[in-house]
This record gives structure tokens, C-alpha cells and sequence, in this order.
């Protein structure tokens, strides 16, 4: 897809990689609704703040109505609760899957009769690593990303017919606020950015944006009996 020219709305745009994502998109001379759901948030230039939950329905429909031009939709909102399946509170597990399941999917569903609407479309879905392999300490949180990464392939065949690309961005670690009491290496939001947008204009499905992502998918063919003690 052509970036300059297109009309992106990008989801938690106010912090972390939606931050990096919405102003690579403005500096690709992209028109971006940087949606968050706290506008007042939004403190860059050169972009159009608008209130988006992506877990209350209402909020979500009043983001679609205002737009009604979207060609570039990014699903980046994300939550990081750190439920434990077993002992995490359940309402922790249950805001992992509205935020990265429900939420990305009641956004496409509003915004997909907008991305039909014009020429060249495309939707990018935030995932991650964890989408293909569980950690314990963030198991809600790969609950939710790996039926975000089902949903995301399924809806890439539904929307083809309407000429919607969609592509997958599964990231490692990345130094945002969601990994700031995680000590291990990270990758640089603003890098990953630069990536998933030359991924998006290359019309890639799926985007593997670190070596930990390439090492677990391709680790997948050997089954999970092989794939989890390889990265305990
Ligand atoms: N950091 C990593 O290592 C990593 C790795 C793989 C994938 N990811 C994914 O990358 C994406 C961006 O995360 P990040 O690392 O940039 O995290 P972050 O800095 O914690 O930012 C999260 C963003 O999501 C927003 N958000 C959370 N719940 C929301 C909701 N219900 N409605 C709308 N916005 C909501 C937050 O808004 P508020 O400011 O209002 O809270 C914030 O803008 C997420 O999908 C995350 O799962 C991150």
C-alpha cells in the first residue's frame, strides 16, 4: 500500500510504538487520526487526536463516524495485566482478551466499511512472540495475542474480498512502558515502527520484526515437545 496519501487511524497512539507508529505515518505524508483514550494524551504535532476504548462499543462507534475516510487502520492498543492463567484475577485474564481480541476485532469490524470504500486498504494487527508460545508470568496475555494472531489470519481471507490487506506484526521485547520492570535486551519502538511500515508498503502478511520471533516461529515445526524446553 502507498503510505503517503493514505488515511491511517492508529489505536494507543498516545505512548509506546502507537506513539512511534502515528508519527512515522504523518512523516510518510499519511493524514493520521492518533486515537487514544485519553486524547488530551496526545502532545505531538501534525496529527488529529480522537477518543478511542477499543473495549467500549459506543466509543468505538463514535470514532468510526467521526472519520468515515480511514484507508490504514493499526490495531496497536495493547494491555499488560501479567495474569497468571491459574492465579490471576479473572477480570485481569478477561481485559487481556477485550483489549487485544475483542477490542482489535469490534475496531475492524466498525472501520471495515470505511477501508472498502476507496481504492488501496490495509489493516495492520499488533502481536507478538507470544501469539505462538506461552510464558507463564503473561499467560492471559499470550491467551489473548495468539487468538488476536486467528483472528487476524482469518479476517486477512474475509477482507480480501473487499481489497483490505492485512498484516501481522509479531514483535520480541521492545523498551516501552509495558516491559519497564523486564530486564533482558529490547528493541527500539521507533525501529520496529520504521519496520512495520516498510512491511505494510511492501504488502507483507506477516512481519517478524526481531530474531526471537523468527528463532519461536520456526522452532513451531519441531512441535511444542521441542519448542519450550529450546527457550526455557
Ligand atoms: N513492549 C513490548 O515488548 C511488546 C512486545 C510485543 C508486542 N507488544 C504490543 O505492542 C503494542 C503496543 O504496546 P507498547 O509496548 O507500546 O505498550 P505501552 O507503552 O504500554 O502502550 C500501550 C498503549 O495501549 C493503550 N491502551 C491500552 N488499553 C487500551 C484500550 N482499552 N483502549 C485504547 N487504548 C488502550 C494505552 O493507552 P493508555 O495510555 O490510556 O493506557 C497505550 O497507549 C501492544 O499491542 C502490545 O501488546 C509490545
Amino acid at each position: 500500500m502507498i503510505i503517503e496519501g493514505s488515511v491511517a487511524l492508529v489505536t494507543g497512539a498516545n505512548r509506546g510504538l502507537g506513539r512511534h507508529l502515528a508519527e512515522q505515518l504523518r512523516d510518510r505524508g499519511a493524514t493520521v487520526y492518533a486515537a487514544a483514550r485519553n486524547p488530551a494524551a496526545v502532545t505531538f504535532a501534525g496529527v488529529t487526536p480522537i477518543a478511542l476504548d477499543v473495549t467500549d462499543l459506543e466509543s468505538i462507534a463514535r470514532a468510526a463516524k467521526i472519520t468515515g475516510d480511514v484507508t490504514l487502520l493499526v490495531n496497536n492498543a495493547g494491555s499488560g495485566t501479567g495474569a497468571s492463567l491459574l492465579s490471576g484475577p479473572l477480570s485481569d485474564i478477561r481485559t487481556e482478551m477485550e483489549t487485544h481480541y475483542f477490542g482489535s476485532l469490534n475496531v475492524i469490524r466498525a472501520f471495515a466499511p470505511q477501508l472498502a470504500r476507496g481504492g488501496e486498504s490495509a489493516i495492520l494487527n499488533v502481536l507478538s512472540v507470544l501469539s505462538w508460545m506461552s510464558v507463564p508470568a503473561l499467560g492471559a496475555y499470550s491467551a489473548a495475542k495468539s487468538a488476536a494472531w486467528s483472528m487476524t489470519n482469518g479476517l486477512r481471507q474475509e477482507l480480501a474480498a473487499q481489497g483490505t490487506a492485512v498484516t501481522a506484526l509479531h514483535v520480541g521485547l521492545m523498551d516501552t512502558d509495558m516491559t519497564r520492570d523486564i530486564d533482558a535486551p529490547k528493541s527500539d519502538p521507533a525501529e520496529v515502527a520504521r519496520f512495520a511500515l516498510d512491511g505494510i508498503a511492501a504488502g507483507r502478511s506477516e512481519l517478524l520484526a526481531d530474531s526471537l520471533s523468527e528463532r519461536v516461529i520456526a522452532g513451531l515445526s519441531g512441535g511444542v515437545g521441542a519448542l519450550y524446553p529450546a527457550f526455557a
